[in-house]
């Protein structure tokens, strides 16, 4: 499977992809993921992106498309990928639909989660991260145990510095504007597929599942 996940901020991918790589065994590429530990390692690239982050814009295209190219060559993406949050424009979806060809390893699927807009907001708001495994709990609708800390290995957790109502705000502007156009762009080709990321997680896995041919 050679998936992108499009989905607006707070949809879901990074839940939903934690849950694809446990049944299909690829791994996933967040270029968000990937862009928040440059910014942790204070790396000249983390300290660039962190200014762009922080206002809810988008990094430049070429340091993603460096980011994703030195990723997909690594020998796990043989099997698959999972690409979530990447790409985010049509500039990014062209310039990803050549990498792929020259890679022999072109998209499989493109699979839109979606959510409606008055949702979003308290998901973002409301989401909590393990600093050491990375599990997602949300304070909203799935809490942790103990408060402030992760119930798989009890590290403490955080909130994203752009999880503030106002970034929030721009992040979904800017989705509208940049991101949303690709379901559109991958419909065209022929292998967008959808599913309502409203409901419970789990029950949300098995429409994905589905949706993907099981
Ligand atoms: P990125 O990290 O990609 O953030 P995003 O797209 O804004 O998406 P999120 O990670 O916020 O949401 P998600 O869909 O993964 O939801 P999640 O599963 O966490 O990007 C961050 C920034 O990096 C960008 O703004 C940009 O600056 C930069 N960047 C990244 N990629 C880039 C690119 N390609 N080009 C340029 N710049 C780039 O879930 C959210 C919450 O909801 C959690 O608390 C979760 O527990 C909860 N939740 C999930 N599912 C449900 C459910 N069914 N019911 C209730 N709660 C749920
Ligand atoms: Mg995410």
């Amino acid at each position: 499977m050679r998936l992108v996940l499009l989905g607006a901020p707070g949809a879901g991918k990074g839940t939903q992809a934690k849950k694809l790589i446990e049944k299909y065994g690829i791994p996933q590429i967040s270029t968000g993921d990937i862009l928040r530990q440059a910014v942790k390692d204070g790396t000249p690239l983390g300290k660039e992106a962190k200014v762009i982050m922080d206002k809810g814009e988008l990094v430049t295209d070429s340091i993603v498309l460096g980011l994703v190219e030195e990723r997909l060559k690594q020998d796990d993406c043989k099997k698959g990928y999972i690409l979530d949050g990447f790409p985010r424009n049509t500039a990014q979806a062209e310039a990803l639909d050549k990498m792929l060809d020259s890679l022999n390893m072109p998209l499989t699927a493109a699979l839109s989660v979606d959510v409606p807009k008055e949702d979003l907001m308290k998901r973002l708001t409301g989401r909590r991260t393990c600093k050491s495994c990375g599990q997602m709990y949300n304070i909203y609708f799935s809490a942790p145990k103990t408060e402030g800390k992760c119930d798989k290995c009890g590290a403490d957790l955080f909130q994203r510095d752009d999880d503030k109502e106002e970034t929030i705000n721009k992040r979904l502007d800017v989705y509208d504007a940049q991101t949303a156009p690709l379901i559109d762009y991958y419909s065209k080709k022929g292998i967008l597929k959808s599913v309502q990321g409203v409901g419970n997680i789990d029950e949300i896995f098995n429409k994905v599942v589905s949706t993907l041919g099981g």
